[in-house]
C-alpha cells in the first residue's frame, strides 16, 4: 500500500516537471513538497496539494527547527556557550510547539475518521492496537506517538530531499552515468509504469548510483549525538557513562583505507566485475549501531579517529565532531 502511495505522489511530481515544457526549473521545493506528502500520507494518511498554505507552514517551520536545533546541539558541545544570553532554546520551543499543534490536529482528525478498517497509515496501525488492547508497552502512549510522527517530518523531509537533489547534481555533472542508468531502467521497467522495490534487484547499476550518493553526500554526515547509558568498554578504550557519542559518517565514507580515490564519484565501485552490487559495509548514511545498522565494521568506523591519542582528546574529538556536523550541515 506504501508503495502505492509513494507512486501516486510520484507521479504528481513528474507531471509537475513535465509541465515545466523544458524551461530550466529549481525541482528543490517540489521534490521537498513530495517527500513531505509522503511522510504525510504513511503517517496521518493526509496529503496536501502543492502550494497550499499548511503544506508549505509545515516545510517552513521543518526548516527552522532544523537550522535552531544545529545552533542549540552546537551549545551541548560547548557548554560555555550556555552561559550566553541566546533565545536560540526559546526560539526553537516556540517553532517546535507550533509543529506539534499541527501534528496533533493531524492525528485528531485521522483518529477520528479511522473506522478499524484496513490500516492506511501510522496512526491507524497504533488506533487499531489500541483499540485490540494489546500491550504497546511502559513507553508507547498518546505523546510518544505524536512525538514520532512529528520526528517522521523533521527527521525525513530535509534527509530524503536533499539525498534525491544529490542525485539528480550528479547525473546532470555525468551524463554518460545518467546513459547508463536511462538504459536500465527501461530495460527493466520500460517507460510505461514506475519502478517498485521488486525490481531493485534487477537494477544494480541504478541502485550503484543511489549508494555512490549517498557516500559522497550523506544527508547526516555526523549522524545524530548519542550518550553512553552506561560505563562501557570498547575497542579496548574505557568510556564513562555521559560520554557524548557521535558517529563520524562522513569521516568512514570519506576514508581512503576503505575506498579508492574516495573524492571521486564513481557508481562502479559497488559493482562487482558481473555489474552485480557488492554490499559494502562501511557505507552507513543511515548511521550504525543497534537502533540502526549493525553491519559495520567496528575498525571502520572507529579505528581511523581513535587514534593512539589520550583519552581526553578522544573524548574531545567526540564532543567538537559534532561542530564539522553542523558546519557540514551549512552547506
Ligand atoms: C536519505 C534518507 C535518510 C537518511 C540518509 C537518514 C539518516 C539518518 C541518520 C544518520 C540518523 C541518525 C541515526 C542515529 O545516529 O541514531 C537518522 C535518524 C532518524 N531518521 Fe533518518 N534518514 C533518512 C530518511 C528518513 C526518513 C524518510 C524518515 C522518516 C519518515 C527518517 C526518520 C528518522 C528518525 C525518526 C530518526 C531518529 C531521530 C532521533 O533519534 O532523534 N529518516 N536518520
Amino acid at each position: 500500500m506504501f508503495e502505492t502511495q509513494i507512486c501516486s505522489e510520484l507521479e504528481y511530481l513528474f507531471k509537475l516537471m513535465d509541465d515545466q515544457q523544458g524551461a530550466s526549473f529549481d525541482p528543490s521545493i517540489m521534490i521537498q513538497r513530495t517527500v513531505c506528502n509522503i511522510i504525510s500520507r504513511v503517517s496521518v494518511a493526509t496529503s496536501y496539494e502543492h502550494g497550499d498554505k499548511e503544506f508549505d507552514k509545515i516545510l517552513h517551520i521543518s526548516d527552522e527547527i532544523m537550522a535552531l536545533a544545529g545552533s542549540a546541539g552546537f551549545k551541548r558541545i560547548v557548554k560555555i556557550l550556555r552561559l550566553l544570553p541566546s533565545k536560540t532554546n526559546e526560539a526553537l520551543a516556540k517553532a517546535m510547539n507550533k509543529f506539534m499543534a499541527i501534528v496533533d490536529g493531524h492525528i485528531h482528525k485521522r483518529k477520528t475518521k479511522y473506522d478499524m478498517g484496513t490500516a492506511e497509515c501510522f496512526i491507524d496501525v497504533h488506533t487499531k492496537k489500541v483499540h485490540d488492547s494489546e500491550d504497546l508497552g511502559p513507553h508507547v502512549n498518546d505523546e510518544t506517538v505524536a512525538k514520532t510522527v512529528a520526528s517522521f517530518f523533521m527527521a525525513g523531509i530535509d534527509t530524503s530531499s536533499y539525498q534525491i537533489l544529490w542525485v539528480v547534481i550528479y547525473l546532470l555533472r555525468h551524463p554518460q552515468v545518467m546513459r547508463k542508468a536511462r538504459n536500465e531502467i527501461d530495460e527493466v521497467v520500460g517507460r510505461d509504469r514506475l519502478p517498485t522495490m521488486d525490481d531493485q534487484t534487477d537494477m544494480p547499476f541504478t541502485q550503484a548510483i543511489i549508494n555512490e550518493c549517498m557516500r559522497l553526500c550523506a544527508p547526516v554526515p555526523m549522524g545524530v549525538m548519542h550518550t553512553a547509558a552506561e560505563d562501557t568498554t570498547f575497542m579496548g578504550y574505557s568510556i564513562p557513562k555521559g560520554t557524548m557519542f557521535i558517529a563520524n559518517i562522513w569521516g568512514v565514507h570519506n576514508d581512503p583505507d576503505t575506498w579508492k580515490d574516495p573524492n571521486k564519484f564513481d557508481p562502479t565501485r559497488f559493482l562487482d566485475e558481473h555489474g552485480q552490487i557488492v554490499e559494502n559495509e562501511a557505507l552507513i548514511p543511515f548511521s550504525a549501531g543497534k537502533n540502526l545498522v549493525i553491519v559495520l565494521s567496528k575498525k571502520a568506523l572507529y579505528h581511523s579517529y581513535f587514534p593512539k591519542k589520550p583519552y581526553y582528546l578522544k573524548k574531545l574529538f567526540l564532543k567538537y565532531s559534532k561542530w564539522f556536523y553542523t558546519f557540514f550541515k551549512g552547506f
